[in-house]
């Protein structure tokens, strides 16, 4: 039976229920095959989104872009440099204008407070495209990758994320403790300096979601506890967007022993994938990858190439599932 979230704004996954989930991963499977069969399904026609990006993108930009166009709406791309708000216009006001124009807005940016605060004043479903705390549609995107794989119903799976807390690591931990996936923080000691570690209102939250849904959450700094029984190994970048390249000497200090190796890889569940939210520095293919091998002598830092590049990696499949995730949120919003 479809759930109706319409008019509903997507800005953390606490907001929404297991079956609501569910609803938009069935719904993107839906979105998939109709894509892959090329079929039509322009059902938002005469509809037109804002996409406010503060931070660069690549996935997540294209995901909203091509998902919003195959349902037939207008698209309008704001970057960094190009609008009033924060500058000029206020949050508030910048949300009051272009909830008149738009019927739904997107926004990646720093704060959860901004994101929160533009749904409070657009009157338009607004869509959490990252943000410092959280990044819900690319957990979206990762769940519908691990049913894939394993089937839809996820109970009983384990994943494990590997390397330092931050909003794709928040959003998994919240996706996994709804849907009942038992997760595991693979990383330093909570007190080694430089560290990260989850707030402790959000691990309470979702220690007893977890626990209403028949699975556990584990924080580990041990490799072989952490990996033990693991269905789907993940990592991100140990350097986030936004923060300054400075950190590179401590964060490889700090999480190097947390890279996802073949060893790794060897010691989880058999048939066992690797999945990454990307970009990675899994090689030096890159001007940062490149200058971080010449200052540190590092050419590979979250991520074995090996591992990146091996029949266990789901990663392309991921982004992909981006763009069809992305695009049930919009219309189950939107419609
Ligand atoms: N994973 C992700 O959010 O990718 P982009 O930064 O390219 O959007």
């Amino acid at each position: 039976m479809g759930l109706n979230l319409s008019g509903k704004s997507f800005l953390t996954l606490l907001d929404f229920s297991p079956e609501e989930i569910n609803y938009l991963l069935d719904l993107a499977r839906d979105f998939k095959n109709l894509k892959r069969c090329g079929t039509p399904h322009r059902w938002l026609e005469g509809k037109n989104v804002v996409l406010l990006f503060e931070k660069t993108s690549t996935r997540t930009r294209c995901a909203f872009e091509v998902g919003a166009m195959d349902l037939g709406m207008g698209v309008t791309y704001l970057d960094p440099g190009s609008s009033q708000m924060g500058k000029k216009e206020s949050i508030e006001d910048t949300a009051r204008v272009l909830g008149r124009m738009y019927d739904g807005i997107e926004y990646r940016g720093f704060e959860q407070e901004v994101v929160e605060d533009l749904a409070a004043n657009a009157g338009v479903p607004v869509w959490n495209g990252l943000t410092a705390q959280f990044h819900p549609t690319q957990a979206l995107a990762d769940i519908m990758t691990m049913r894939e794989e394993f089937g839809p119903d996820l109970k009983g799976r384990k994943l494990a994320f590997f390397g330092q807390v931050g909003n794709t690591a928040a959003s998994l931990l919240v996706i996994c403790a709804k849907l009942g996936i038992d997760f595991v923080q693979v990383g330093p000691q909570s007190d080694a300096p430089g560290n990260r570690t989850y707030k402790p209102e959000l691990l309470e939250a979702c220690q007893a979601m977890a626990a209403r849904n028949g699975s556990t959450i584990t924080i580990t700094d041990s490799i072989e506890e952490g990996i033990k029984g693991v269905d789907a190994v993940y990592t991100d970048v140990w350097v986030g967007m936004g923060q300054p390249a400075e950190l590179w000497r401590d964060r490889i200090a700090l999480l190097e022993p947390y890279r996802v190796t073949e060893e790794v890889m060897a010691q989880a569940n058999p048939g066992a994938i690797f999945l990454h939210c990307l970009p990675s520095f899994h090689d030096t293919n890159t001007t940062i990858g490149a200058e971080i091998a010449e200052q540190f002598g590092v050419t590979e830092m979250e991520v074995e190439d090996v591992v990146f590049e091996s029949d266990a990696s789901r990663v392309f499949q991921q982004a992909e599932n981006r763009m069809h995730t992305i695009k049930a949120v919009m219309y189950a919003t939107l419609k």
